[in-house]
C-alpha cells in the first residue's frame, strides 16, 4: 500500500482562529462547559484542519456520537451509520477522513473503493462489531440453511460479506418485515438487544423464528430500565427516547425507541416539556444544540471509542497519515460486502 503524501496545515491568522472559536461558541460549546482558552485551541485546530482538508480534496463524515467540536467544527455532513454509509458511497472527493468508529470508515471503503478512507483512530473499534466472525456467521447459515442472514451494519467488513443485507437501526424493522414476507426465518446478527426488540416488534419467537447472536452494545446495554423509569416520576411530561440497542425491559417503559436519526426526528416532530435521550452523550449535545429552545434531562454513557477521535488526530491523519489510518478491506470480501450493503439500500428506500 502506497501512503499519501504529507502535507502541512499552514499555521492559521489570529483571526481565522477567532472565527473559528466564535463559531464553536455559537453552537454551544461554552454552555457544555468548554473555556475560552480551549475553545481558542479547538479553533485553531479546526481551521488548521480545514484548510488541508480543502488543499487534499477531502470529505469529513461524522457520526453524531462524536465530540461537538468536531461536529460543529469540521463536518462536512453529520448522521447517524445509515446516512454515512449512504453519502460515502456517493462521495466525489478522492479522500474520505472518517470521524467514526472502524466498521463505519471500513463502509465507506466498501461503497467507494476507488477513494482513500483515513480513520483518524484506528483503534475505535465497537464491541458488536467484535462480537462476531466470518467464520461464525458460516457456522450459523449451516445451520439454518435457507434462512436468510441480516447482519447489523455494526460489523467488520468479513461479516458483511457473510450476509444476506445489511440493516441500520434506521431500518432493520422495515427489512426484517420485507424478508418475512417472503421466509418464516431470519438470522439476525449481532446485536441480541436490538434482536429481541425486532422480535417483540414482529410478534416472532427467538429461537424459532428469529436466530440470535450475544453481542451486545457497550454503551446501550449499561443502561437500566429501574433508573430510567424513576426520572419519569421526577419530570412531568417527559418523553424518553430510546436507542434501538438498548435492553427489551427498558425499552419497552420508553416512549419511542429508534435509531439516533430517528431520535431527532421524533424530537423535532414533537413537543413536549422535556425529553431524555438514552443513548451516547454525544446525541444529547447535539440535540441540545440543534433545539436550543427544548429542554433535556441529562442521561448518557460515553462511548470510548467514538470519543478516541480528536481534533489532534484528524489533524495528524490528514499531514501524514500513518499506514494504520488507511482503511484497506481485502477484495475477496469486498464485492460480497458492498452486494449485502446494496440489498439494504433496495430493501430500505424500494
Ligand atoms: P445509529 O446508526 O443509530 O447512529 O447507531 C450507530 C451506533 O453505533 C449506535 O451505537
Ligand atoms: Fe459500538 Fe456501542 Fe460505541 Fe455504537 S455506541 S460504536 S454500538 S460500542
Amino acid at each position: 500500500m502506497k501512503l499519501p503524501a504529507k502535507a502541512s496545515a499552514p499555521e492559521p491568522t489570529r483571526r481565522r482562529v477567532e472565527e473559528e472559536a466564535a463559531r464553536l461558541r455559537s453552537k454551544g460549546l461554552s454552555d457544555l462547559g468548554y473555556k475560552d482558552a480551549e475553545l481558542e485551541r479547538l479553533g485553531r485546530l479546526a481551521a488548521m484542519i480545514k484548510s488541508l482538508k480543502d488543499e487534499r480534496g477531502a470529505v469529513i463524515p461524522v457520526h453524531v456520537y462524536q465530540r461537538p467540536e468536531i461536529i460543529h467544527g469540521i463536518a462536512d455532513f453529520v448522521g447517524d451509520s445509515y446516512k454515512l454509509s449512504k453519502l460515502c458511497g456517493q462521495a466525489k472527493a478522492p479522500f474520505i477522513v472518517f470521524c467514526g468508529v472502524s466498521f463505519m470508515a471500513e463502509t465507506a471503503k466498501i461503497l467507494n473503493p476507488a477513494k482513500t478512507v483515513l480513520l483518524p483512530s484506528p483503534e475505535a473499534g465497537c464491541s458488536l462489531s467484535e462480537s462476531i466472525t466470518g467464520a461464525e456467521i458460516r457456522l450459523l447459515k449451516s445451520q439454518h440453511p435457507g434462512a436468510p442472514v441480516a447482519t447489523y451494519i455494526n460489523t467488520s467488513a468479513e461479516a458483511k460479506a457473510e450476509s444476506d443485507v445489511i440493516v441500520t437501526s434506521a431500518n432493520a424493522r422495515r427489512i426484517l418485515e420485507r424478508l418475512y414476507g417472503e421466509h418464516e426465518k431470519v438470522v439476525f446478527l449481532p446485536d441480541m438487544l436490538m434482536g429481541q426488540n425486532l422480535a417483540r416488534q414482529l410478534g416472532k419467537k427467538p429461537g424459532r423464528d428469529i436466530i440470535l447472536w450475544k453481542g451486545t452494545c457497550i454503551v446501550h446495554d449499561s443502561f437500566d430500565a429501574a433508573s430510567v423509569s424513576l426520572c419519569r416520576g421526577m419530570y412531568p411530561g417527559v418523553k424518553i427516547l430510546a436507542h434501538a440497542e438498548c435492553s427489551p425491559g427498558l425499552v419497552s417503559t420508553v416512549d419511542f425507541v429508534g435509531g439516533t436519526g430517528d431520535m431527532l426526528r421524533y424530537i423535532e416532530s414533537t413537543p413536549a416539556p422535556f425529553y431524555m435521550l438514552v443513548t451516547e452523550c454525544g446525541l444529547g449535545e447535539l440535540a441540545r444544540s440543534r433545539f436550543p429552545e427544548k429542554r433535556f434531562v441529562p442521561m448518557c454513557r460515553l462511548c470510548p471509542y467514538m470519543k478516541s477521535v480528536t481534533l489532534e488526530r484528524v489533524l495528524k491523519a490528514l499531514e501524514s497519515p500513518a499506514r494504520a489510518n488507511v482503511v484497506e478491506v481485502d477484495p475477496r470480501v469486498q464485492d460480497r460486502a458492498r452486494k449485502a450493503l446494496e440489498r439494504m439500500f433496495e430493501l430500505a428506500e424500494g
